[in-house]
This record gives structure tokens, sequence and C-alpha cells, in this order.
């Protein structure tokens, strides 16, 4: 069981509430919003107005990806501009279990962002407090890099750490991601696909969420 997050960052920002209506046509269920600062990474996208916007147009599930630095000083914000679930990256945050214990405490679910470059090891600590990892398997900024291929391995091990634990946290996957390697992802352990030139980039965001929800099904 896997769900599709299409990434507004492919999508066109004149006509969002359309992308984003196009891609719950073909049945993706979270949408997924990148968070630049300019700092953390080197690009700048969007922020809260769009957040809050994005809430009056749309009843699906808002997932804002906080590419930013000291994100624990805006994270609640992003609750309360109506996003769902937020994540922030294990190396921006100096206060990591305090900004996922206010991301709940606001009504959201918290999230641990972690870049291809950074060891597991840095959730050891944290992973308690979280509802979900967000894995990334491109280095964060950009839409349209390619998959890391040893990001396989790592969502593996994530999820043995999981079950280790006894916990139930989601595993999210972001970059990279097609109809050619969402299946491996999703056997490797992903739960929340993200896709943002996979389901942008072709012109038929409906029939391309359709493709990689078909593409990731594994038949047993
Ligand atoms: C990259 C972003 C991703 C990106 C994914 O920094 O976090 O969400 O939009 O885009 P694709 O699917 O094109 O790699
Ligand atoms: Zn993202």
């Amino acid at each position: 069981m896997f769900e599709i997050a299409p990434s507004i960052l492919s999508a066109d920002f004149s006509r969002l509430a359309d992308d984003i209506a196009a891609a719950e046509k073909g049945g993706a269920t979270v949408l997924h919003v990148d968070v630049m600062d300019g700092h953390f990474v080197p690009n700048i996208t969007i922020g809260l107005p769009v957040v809050k916007s994005l809430r009056k147009a749309t009843t699906i599930t808002i997932d804002t990806h906080l590419m930013i630095s000291d994100p624990g000083r805006y994270a609640v914000e992003f609750v309360n501009a109506g996003a769902d679930m937020v994540s922030v990256h294990v190396e921006a945050d100096h206060h990591l279990h305090r900004t996922l214990t206010s991301i709940r405490e606001a009504g959201a679910k918290a999230g641990i962002a972690i870049n291809p470059g950074t060891p597991l090891m840095a959730l050891e600590e944290t992973l308690y407090y979280a509802d979900f990892v967000l894995l990334m398997s491109v280095n964060p900024g950009f839409g349209g890099q390619r998959f890391i291929p040893t990001s396989l391995d790592k969502i593996r091990r994530l999820r043995q750490m999981i079950l280790e634990r006894g916990l139930e946290t989601r595993i999210e996957v972001d970059g990279g991601i097609d109809e050619s390697n969402i299946s491996e992802v999703v056997d490797a352990g992903a739960e929340i696909i993200v896709a943002g030139s996979a389901v942008y980039g072709s012109g038929d965001a409906a029939g391309s969420v359709r493709t990689l929800i078909e593409a990731g099904t594994v038949w047993v």
C-alpha cells in the first residue's frame, strides 16, 4: 500500500489549483509542497501564503517539506496555515525533538527529512517523536534530478530500524522517482512516494499519477 504525493515544484505556479485537481483525479492523495529558503538549499520557492491559499483550494492532505534553516521557528506556522504534515531536516535543526513535538501538539503529523549524505544514525534519538521520515533520494534543492541508487538500501535499513523499535513511522521517499523505479522504491519499504517531474513534466498529470500507481503496484 502506497500513496502518490505529487510535488508542485514541477507544476505551473500560475494555475496551481488546476494542476492539483488533475493530480487528484489521477488518484493522488497527498500534495507535496517544497519550501526552500535559498539558505539551507540553493533555491527559493514558496512559503506560508501559498500554503494558506492551497488549503482553501483543496481538501487533499498537504505535506510541507521545509528545506529551510532553523525550521523550528516556522514549523507551527505551517500547521496553522493548513499543512497536515510538516517535515524538517535533521541537518537544519539544533532542537529537533522540540520541533517535532510542537508540530504534533499543533495537530499535524511530524516528519524528519534526511539528506542522502546523512547516515540513518542521525535519527536514532528522535525517531520516536516522528510520524514519518522523509528520506531524500536526491540532494534537495531542485526537481528533475536522478535517483541515487544507494537510496534503496537506505530505505530497507530504515524500515528495519523502525521495525526493531516497534514503531509505526511511515517512510516517504523524495527525488528522482518515475515509472521505471517506483516498484523498487515501494518494495524497499516506501509508503509515500513523492513525484514532481514524473507527474507534471508530461502535460497529463492525471494520467501520469495513474501510470505511477500501476507501475508501483506489486502483484502477488
Ligand atoms: C527536491 C524536492 C523534491 C522534488 C522532486 O528538493 O524536495 O520534492 O520536487 O522532484 P522530482 O520528482 O522531479 O525529483
Ligand atoms: Zn520535497
